[in-house]
């Protein structure tokens, strides 16, 4: 058992608390290695924004629950060594079960997040009631969630979206006691988030895809006012990212995301964190593929991670000063 104070990690309840008062958004982007977690932190440490790292099962699975949890003290240790001491949360991301979320409990995260959207609603209810019962007594906090994303990854899949019925909500945070609830407004995972027959032509000709709903956000503040919203599913898919793909052998097709100026209208509210990982796969896809274009004889792993390190930082300091507003709120 280790606690994830002793490796100098803190809960999402303060951030969330700052968050909703100063109108801006916590990232939460998820990491897989070493390259993503140093170029999160050198971003969050530049910008001075505090930061979420998650772990999807997937990613746990990949990289190995003990060596996540000494990388995640790494981050922490990194970001004193670079200059600030940004607060950092280990999330669990899109948790299934209750023993995967014990589990990562006991091995040093300091949030999870049980989803249980895909159940019927009692039993949303009762998974998510246990789960937060066994995190208070450590002091972990936890995401649940109401309402289901579309999009299809390695481990989250559902074909169609249902959205967040305010008329749930206030029950579901009252019955089961979550510090943070993920709804679903029109986001969904993955950089395939709209066929194009959804979007609509500007004048420039860029598709457009339908506008998040808004309407069901504020219903839902309205119910539940102050408590702090999710969004996931938030990545936009930047279009010279894709071009770049494209441009070097990739062939993704039909690559649509939520526009920027709609997740920095959600940071203003009572969204208090938006999860972003497809827009740095995204990121460093682009970079290892222009490099192995323009420098065939190659091989040395650092010549190719190294920039799309240096591409992540990029992406992610974008993030946090022009999309989430969090940049400078760390002193
Ligand atoms: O929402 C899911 C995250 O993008 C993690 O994806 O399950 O492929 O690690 P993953
Ligand atoms: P994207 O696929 O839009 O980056 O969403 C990531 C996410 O929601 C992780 O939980
Ligand atoms: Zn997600």
């Amino acid at each position: 058992m280790v606690n994830y104070k002793d490796l100098g990690l803190v809960n999402s309840r303060e951030m969330f608390k700052k968050a909703m008062e100063g109108k801006y958004a916590i990232a939460a982007f998820n990491f897989n290695n070493m390259e993503q977690m140093q170029a999160i932190i050198q971003a969050c440490v530049e910008c001075k924004s505090p930061v979420i790292l998650q772990v999807s099962s997937g990613a746990r699975k990949y990289a190995n629950q003990t060596i996540l949890r000494y990388m995640a003290q790494g981050a922490v240790e990194y970001a004193k060594e670079l200059g600030v001491n940004i607060p950092i949360v280990l999330h669990l991301d899109h948790g299934d079960t209750f023993e995967l979320c014990k589990s990562c409990i006991d091995m040093g995260f300091s949030s999870v997040m049980i989803d249980g959207s895909h159940l019927p609603y009692d039993e949303n209810v009762a998974l998510t009631k246990k789960v937060v019962e066994y995190a208070h007594q450590f002091d972990v906090t936890v995401e649940g969630e109401l309402g289901v994303l579309a999009g299809i990854e390695d481990e989250v899949q559902a074909e169609h979206h249902t959205y967040t019925r305010p008329e749930e909500v206030e029950d579901f945070v009252k019955k089961t006691g979550v510090d943070s609830l993920a709804i679903s407004i029109g986001t969904s995972h993955g950089a395939n988030k709209f066929k194009p027959e959804q979007c609509t032509r500007n004048a420039d000709g860029v598709l457009v895809p339908p506008p998040l709903r808004f309407d069901i956000l504020k219903e839902i503040e309205k119910r539940i006012p102050g408590f702090p919203i999710v969004l996931h599913g938030s990545s936009s898919v930047p279009q010279d990212k894709v071009a770049t793909i494209n441009k070097y052998g990739g062939a993704l097709k039909d690559a649509i995301g939520i526009p920027e100026d709609q997740l920095r209208e959600a940071a203003k509210s009572a969204v208090c964190k938006i999860n972003i990982d497809s827009d740095g796969r995204l990121a460093m896809t682009a970079t290892i593929r222009e490099v192995f274009a323009q420098k065939p004889a190659e091989f040395d792993p650092r010549k190719y991670l190294g920039p799309a390190r240096d591409a992540l930082r990029e992406l992610y300091k974008h993030k946090l000063v022009n999309v989430l507003g969090s940049a400078n709120t760390v002193e």
